[in-house]
């Protein structure tokens, strides 16, 4: 029997976390958990309710009341209560949000839990800011995922226009910077390699490349894992 080990994939904004942590769980028959969807989630909740992001309180009452669930193996559907909310979470008002609400510590210390028992039996895929840091420090394989601001954000651009979104190049790109100061600069477990990652550069690679890096060195990890 192959034992399962989990993959934490972190990195800022639009480095290709989420597409290549999708096609590695595909090639090893993992689940995919994209905690950053958990996030927006919430965000669209709050949102949606007025509750204002920027109140920590309200916004752990209102996790503490909403259920936020995942296909894990499936289309990638996110769901708040009943609303299939997949579409709605990738919206210009919750992505302006998302970063304010991610920053509150009681906010990601609930998060925290959720990830670590979505993941608690291996074999999941987890991209985000903080798992190899914080939700996973024992991960068997642990990827910090980079790429160029310029790279990041014409990528982003490509994704929207690629989905019939009005789109801005010089919008997006501050709006990455933004986000990436907001992220490595906050309190609660900013952006940070995780000493033990294996750090990627993106720039100028293929999905399909930095795919295969990381499933080599997972293929290694797992063989090493058996040996325990
Ligand atoms: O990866 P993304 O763009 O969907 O992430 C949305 C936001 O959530 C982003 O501003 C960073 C934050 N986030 C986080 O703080 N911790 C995570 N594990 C995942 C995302």
């Amino acid at each position: 029997m192959m034992n399962k080990i989990n993959v934490a994939i972190d990195g800022p904004a639009g480095a290709g976390k989420s597409t290549v942590a999708k096609a590695v769980a595909a090639r090893l028959q993992y689940m995919y958990i994209d905690t950053g969807a958990m996030y927006r989630a919430l965000t669209w909740k709050a949102l949606n309710t007025r509750t204002n992001v920027k109140e920590e309180s309200k916004l752990v009452e209102l996790l503490a009341n909403t259920s936020i669930i995942m296909d894990k193996y499936g289309q990638g559907n996110v769901y708040a209560d009943n609303d299939n909310v997949t579409e709605a979470i990738r919206s210009e008002a919750v992505t302006a949000n998302v970063s304010d609400v991610a920053m509150h510590p009681q906010v990601r210390k609930q998060m925290v839990l959720q990830q670590r028992q979505l993941a608690a039996e291996n074999g999941a895929v987890l991209d985000g800011r903080d798992i190899g840091t914080v939700v996973l420090p024992n991960a068997e394989l642990k990827i910090f995922l980079q790429a160029s601001v310029e790279i990041r954000a014409s990528r982003r651009h490509q994704e929207h226009l690629d989905n019939g979104l009005p789109s801005d190049l010089e919008f997006i790109k501050k709006d990455i910077e933004r986000r990436d100061k907001i992220d490595s600069s906050r309190e609660a477990s900013p952006l940070l390699k995780a000493e033990d990652a294996v750090e990627i550069d993106s720039s100028n690679k293929s999905i399909a490349e930095v795919t295969d890096i990381i499933c080599r060195i997972a293929e290694e990890r797992i063989q090493s894992h058996d040996h325990i």
